[in-house]
């Protein structure tokens, strides 16, 4: 949800901005843009669409100069054009922002009043000319910069510079922004991806900090003004795992991470006993059993969630909610005392997720939340009482594939240590299912070793106007994730339903063109499930069968079918998930999409 890079360096800026900007092009990827300073002056160039367009300009006209910042956009006021990419700029400062500004329209009025002269559409260029405006009238500059940040409503995170000095400027409030520095220079970034190779300590800036950094000092100061101290860690190797090679996308190459992400997990939360530790949530160890949990999470992380529903209702007994964040946030719920709030982010930057963190945090400040998160020092991880790491490294593809897995992983294994922890299972019953899990991780190697498999698929929808999938209990949630991924990067329409619910509407849409994927697995109301099959499959659909079941017992006339191993009650999904992120991958493929940037889409959704 666009990415934002600034750097003061001893060198010319322009390629370490440029490669920042690459890094974090899955951000956003509708227009980029690039300003530095040199002898006194702002030197701006801006494309429209994917980045190598911006750097093709670079390429005949180079930028000087040895501070710059630069932006990758994901459009959220308005189109993608050259007009509207960052940064925004008067004649003497220029700015780049991830956020939305909500008072826009009323600055753009204010200020035109007083002669600025707007030249985009976007909420963000308010920023650079309400800066000007208070630095008229105001000498002190850090006061000016404050002044400017508490007139602005909504979420930024902004950096900016000025074309008569050496300083690059910063302030985060809602969106996330990190410092980063090196004996070369000083940098700000939405993403330490887009900093891991040039520096060498980081800093997150916490929730309403802002300050300045020319080459020698990084200054800080809070909401208030009060100057703060910036605590340098050392930045985590991370680049080699941000290279897609061999693979032909990252989503590939995610795809086919997957056993060694769920190898990672299951050695770094379990040992050998039936005693699952999870050392950023040490509050579990001695919590009482919650009378309620709920769930909140968007996309495909939601998904994880309605699938960890069934786990944890069968062994606590207690009511588990779920609910996508944007509606959660603004339907009033009803929070009572001793309720776990459980959020689920790949990013931990969702801004509907964050905030229905934050409104359960204000509502009921002694209850405990708890994120599954990929991201280790993401907003969402700081303001929840506890950690469960996903350790699926840097998801880059922007449809989520490795998260989603290594989220169902972790929640399998929180589910087995609840169970355990409040006597709804015993060792031995735990012990077995830790096992299931670890052979999950064989199962899913031997399938991806064998991708050829999923090829037979793709023939079915290229004639297809459309596609269902069905599945009941936690196959339901696994349809609903099948038609996510699909639709999301072939653009074909999918849906995902209950197999049971299926003949209270969507049957109508059956027809030899709309394929229809069943997941069709042992632990989940198989015969049922298999029922609903003969439903469609009488109806003249095509049916693409994904099961555990035994070749002899498969229906007739299935269309195509692909086997997994069998799991247990926990570790089934995992399987499954497979030839559906594989499905998805070849019908985009096949269609000539872009798999990893998809048209319309971006990774971290920082916007609500
Ligand atoms: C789909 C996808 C999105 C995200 C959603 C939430 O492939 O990636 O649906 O799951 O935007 O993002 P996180 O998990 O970062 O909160």
């Amino acid at each position: 949800m666009c990415g934002i890079i600034g750097a003061i360096a001893r060198n010319p800026v322009q390629n370490t901005l440029l490669h920042a900007l690459k890094t974090m092009e899955y951000r956003g990827y509708d227009s980029a843009g690039i300003c530095t300073v040199s002898q006194q002056q702002l030197h701006t160039q801006k494309a429209k669409g994917k980045l190598i367009n911006l750097e093709t300009l670079l390429e005949k006209e180079p930028l000087e100069g040895n501070l710059g910042i630069g932006h990758t956009r994901w459009a959220t006021h308005g189109v993608p054009e050259v007009r509207n990419a960052h940064p925004h700029q008067t004649e003497s400062i220029a700015v780049v922002h991830n956020g939305i500004i909500e008072n826009h329209q009323r600055l753009r009025e204010m200020l035109q009043a007083s002669g600025a002269t707007f030249a985009s559409d976007t909420d963000s260029e308010t920023i650079p000319w309400l800066w000007q405006q208070v630095l008229e009238g105001e000498t002190n500059q850090e006061k000016a910069f404050l002044d400017t940040l508490n007139q602005l409503e909504g979420a930024f995170a902004i950096a900016g510079i000025r074309n008569n000095e050496q300083k690059l400027w910063f302030a985060r409030r809602g969106s996330p922004l990190l410092l980063a520095r090196s004996p070369d220079g000083v940098f700000v970034a939405s993403d330490a991806l887009a900093v891991g190779a040039v520096a060498t300590e980081v800093y997150y800036l916490k929730e309403g900090q802002w300050g300045w950094s020319d080459l020698e000092h990084v200054h800080i100061f809070d909401a208030q003004g009060k100057k703060a101290e910036v605590m340098w860690e050392a930045m985590p190797e991370m680049v080699a795992a941000t290279e897609k090679d061999p693979y032909k996308h990252y989503m590939l190459k995610e795809i086919h991470e997957q056993p060694r992400v769920f190898l990672d997990i299951l050695h770094a939360y379990t040992d050998g006993s039936p005693h699952i530790h999870f050392p950023q949530a040490t509050f579990i160890e001695t919590a009482p059993l919650p009378s309620r949990i709920i769930m909140v999470a968007c996309g495909t992380s939601y998904h994880t969630a309605l699938t960890a529903r069934y786990w944890l209702e069968r062994y606590l007994k207690i009511p588990v909610e779920v609910d996508v964040a944007s509606e959660f946030r603004y339907r009033d719920p009803v929070i009572a005392e001793n309720t776990w709030m459980i959020t689920l982010s790949q990013s931990g930057e969702t801004a509907d997720t964050l905030e229905a963190l934050r409104l359960f945090k204000r509502q009921t400040p002694n209850n405990k939340s708890l994120v599954f998160c990929n991201v280790a020092h993401s907003s969402m991880v700081r303001e929840s009482d506890g950690l469960i790491e996903l350790y699926a490294g840097p998801e880059i593809g922007v449809a989520s594939t490795k998260a989603y897995t290594a989220q169902l992983l972790t929640l399998a294994l929180f589910s087995l240590k609840l169970a355990h922890q409040y006597n709804a299972m015993d060792d031995e019953s735990v012990m077995q299912h830790i096992q299931a899990l670890f052979a999950a991780a064989d199962g899913a190697k031997a399938l991806l070793e064998k991708p050829k498999t999923f090829d037979a698929l793709t023939p079915l929808f290229s004639q297809a106007h459309g596609s269902l999938f069905l599945g009941r209990g936690p196959c339901y949630p696994l349809a609903l994730e099948g038609a996510l991924k699909l639709k999301e990067i072939s653009y074909l329409h999918a849906e995902g339903y209950p197999a049971g619910e299926m003949k209270h509407g969507p049957i109508a849409l059956i027809d030899e063109n709309l394929p229809v994927i069943v997941i069709a697995l042992r632990q989940y109301h198989l015969d049922k499930v298999i029922s609903n099959l003969h439903e469609v499959q009488a109806r003249g659909a095509k049916i693409i069968l994904v099961t555990d079941m035994q070749k002899n017992e498969i229906p007739e006339n299935i269309n195509a079918t692909i086997h997994i191993p069998e799991g247990d009650f926990f570790s089934a999904p995992l399987l499954a998930a497979i030839p559906l992120q594989y499905l998805a991958y070849n019908v985009a493929c096949d269609k000539g999409t872009d798999v990893d940037q998809p048209r319309n889409l971006a990774k971290s959704v920082t916007v609500e």
